[in-house]
């Protein structure tokens, strides 16, 4: 079985790629460094040639509301009827925990617009939504700070390791598709004033964080649990300090998270 990862050079796609492999699947990482673009279509319809499940865990070069709508709108289009030409048996979306509960957050509904165009999209599909991953972390808090001081509301994230998302994907692929939505989420739910705190300290960086219930998550006011995960989702392991100790132990600390969005 061939497994082509949309986005398998970046943050969740390698760990993706990784997993998949080391399961024994063939798979190929597909980006527009490798000459796969889902939004022009360049290189799609030959990268999709023989592709039994395609993942798609790409994600928009910019966060500004018009571009990640064109985004996520286009390059899933674009996708969706190579895959119908190709004769692909699943298609696998990384989407969010809760993106149909925040619509004041513009990524949030161009990720709900990409899952609409999936379910009707015509090949059987299985949406993942996750929560914010543990490497996210770092950029939550860089894009809450002004002036050196971190401000955050106490509204409760369910972090999760990227690992297990990536775990939670690879049996995605090795199970028919579902034709619906599968939720996959961490073991705790953690106030983003407290998961700022405890990334920060863990990397040293003095900026105080303030518990602001007027502050808001990249533009959009959240709901206390609204981004976390409902009663029948997955839950990866890892617990976040675990994952913190570990990750210092290694010199790659949530700090280095990255993009900044969702
Ligand atoms: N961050 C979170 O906590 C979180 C939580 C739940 C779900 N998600 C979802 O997970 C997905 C991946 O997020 P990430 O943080 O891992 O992303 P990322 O590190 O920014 O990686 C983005 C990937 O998309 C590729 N890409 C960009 N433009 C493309 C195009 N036109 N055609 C094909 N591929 C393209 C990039 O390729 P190049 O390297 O060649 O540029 C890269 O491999 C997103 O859909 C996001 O919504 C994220």
């Amino acid at each position: 079985m061939k497994t082509v990862v949309v986005g398998g050079s970046g943050r969740i796609g390698s760990k993706v790629v990784d997993e998949l492999q080391r399961r024994g699947h063939v798979v190929v990482a597909a980006s527009p460094s490798r000459g796969f673009d889902a939004m022009t279509g360049a290189g799609v319809d030959e990268g999709l040639v023989g592709a039994d499940v395609v993942v798609d865990v790409s994600n928009s070069p910019s966060f500004e509301a018009e571009a990640v709508l064109r985004f996520f709108e286009t390059s899933t289009g674009n996708l969706l009827a190579a895959e119908r030409r190709a004769g692909t048996r699943h298609h696998v979306v990384l989407s969010i925990v809760g993106a149909d509960r925040e619509p004041d957050s513009s990524y949030l509904r161009a990720k709900v617009a990409q899952e609409r165009l999936v379910a009707d999209g015509g090949v059987p599909y299985t949406i993942v939504r996750a929560t914010q991953f543990f490497e996210f972390l770092g950029s939550i808090a860089d894009s809450a700070t002004t002036d050196g001081v971190v401000r955050l509301p106490s509204a409760h994230l369910q972090p999760i390791a990227g690992a297990d998302v990536a775990a939670a994907v690879a049996d995605v692929v090795e199970a028919p598709p579902a034709n619906a939505i599968v939720e996959v989420g961490g073991p705790e739910a953690i106030g983003l004033d407290e998961l700022a705190r405890r990334v920060l300290a863990v990397a040293g960086d003095p900026r105080p964080v303030i518990t602001d219930e007027t502050a808001t998550y990249f533009g959009a006011h959240i709901g206390e649990m609204s981004l976390t995960p409902g009663p029948g989702a997955r839950t990866g392991p890892t617990r976040l300090d675990d994952w913190l100790i570990l990750s210092r132990a290694m010199g790659d600390t949530a700090r280095s998270g990255g993009s900044t969005t969702t």
